[in-house]
């Protein structure tokens, strides 16, 4: 039996991974260290919290010595490291919890990683790393990094210590590069599940500006495959884009999402009204990302299986069975922060 350190585990994606990895994977016992901050949910695990192959550590992946311990007591063969502050509007806010999370986190683990050694170290970073492109070009593995949040420059800072962890030590790190993910469990501060939370609660559907700005999307169970295959057989030192090869502009995105949900749905109070309001990114907000993936389809054999609209189904039904957990997520610091951004409507 194998054990796989996973950190940020309670979050959107790193639950999906969970129960992929756990399901995939007989010889995978999984540690799952995770803060618990306003993001990370232990209802996402609940199916499998008594499960013999998984262990949930409450802890902060800055705690040098919880983490010391851990990897001294759970005998870690490899890492993927999920946890982050991940929210750009919030880093707009303040970066301070970003730089601690995302820059010294990381290098915490690196750190233990380097006494301990492991088999692996996949660094989940993110395609805003790269910066903004215009109408035209696709990321390489090989484009600049050029960051243009906070956010997306604590992942960039992260992935460097990494690179640098390896290239001075030899740690075995891998790096992956995903574009936005969408799916079940993802908190209600992003894109397609606010904009199904507000519709539900009859709230009206706020888009930053003209909603023109493109993301490349990306089924979450897809990523999870990819993140699998790449802490399987991934090459140590490189760098990997998961893309969805999917790039929607936000406004068409939105007006799919109602499309379907006016299809799915027979409440009342179901809202489906757009509201153009200021863009609280401004000049920060990157018009647009979308990621040539070749490498990691031909050197792993990976590809994006979900196509957009049979994913978005597939998440919309999810949360329309879940709303009792959309509620239970969202704390008053939630509301505070949603007032800070839209203001009160
Ligand atoms: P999320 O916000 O849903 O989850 C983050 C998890 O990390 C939460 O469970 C939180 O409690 C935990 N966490 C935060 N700080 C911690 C700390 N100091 N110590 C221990 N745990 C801590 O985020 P997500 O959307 O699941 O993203 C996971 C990772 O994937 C992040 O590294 C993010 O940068 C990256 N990523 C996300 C996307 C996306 O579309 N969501 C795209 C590309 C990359
Ligand atoms: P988001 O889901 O926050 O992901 P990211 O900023 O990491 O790409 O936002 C996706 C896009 O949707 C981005 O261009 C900002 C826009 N957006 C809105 O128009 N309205 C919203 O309420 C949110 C949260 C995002």
């Amino acid at each position: 039996m194998r054990t796989l350190l996973v950190t940020g585990g309670a979050g959107f994606i790193g639950s999906n991974f969970i129960h992929h990895v756990l399901g995939e994977h007989n010889d995978i016992r999984v540690v799952n260290l995770d803060k618990l901050t306003y993001a990370g949910n232990l209802q996402n695990l609940k199916d499998i919290e008594n499960d013999p192959r998984y262990l949930f550590i409450r802890g902060d992946i800055t705690d040098r010595k919880l983490i010391g311990k851990l990897f001294q007591r759970e005998e870690v063969d490899a890492i993927v490291n999920f946890a982050a502050e991940s929210h750009v509007d919030r880093s707009m806010l303040d970066a301070s919890p970003f730089v601690d999370a995302n820059i010294k986190g990381t290098q915490v683990l690196l750190d233990a990683t380097r006494e301990h050694g492991v088999e692996r170290f996949v660094q989940i970073s993110t395609d805003e790393v790269y910066g903004s492109l215009d109408e035209d070009g696709l990321f390489t593995e090989e484009s600049p990094i050029c960051p243009n949040n906070p956010y997306s420059a604590t992942k960039a800072a992260a992935e460097l210590l990494c690179r640098s962890y390896h290239k001075a030590y030899g740690v075995p790190v891998i790096v992956t590069r995903s574009s936005n993910n969408y799916g079940p469990y993802q908190f209600p501060e992003k894109l397609i599940p606010l904009m199904i939370r507000n519709a539900l609660n009859g709230k009206p559907l706020p888009v930053y500006g003209e909603g023109k700005q493109v993301r490349d999307w990306l089924y979450v169970e897809d990523n999870c495959r990819a993140i699998d295959l790449v802490l399987q057989k991934g090459g140590v030192g490189e760098v990997y884009n998961i893309g969805g090869n999917c790039e929607k502009q936000n406004i068409d995105v939105v007006n799919l999402l109602c499309d379907i949900l006016r299809r799915l749905t027979t409440n009342h109070e179901l809202r489906t009204a757009i509201e153009h309001i200021k863009d609280p990114r401004g000049s920060a907000h990157d018009f647009r990302y979308a990621l040539d993936s070749s490498k990691i389809r031909e050197a792993l054999g990976w590809k994006p299986e979900v196509n957009f609209e049979e994913g978005l189904v597939r998440t919309i039904e999810w949360y329309l069975e879940n709303q009792e957990w959309v509620e239970n997520v969202i704390t008053g610091e939630y509301q505070e922060y949603y007032e800070k951004v839209y203001g009160d409507d």
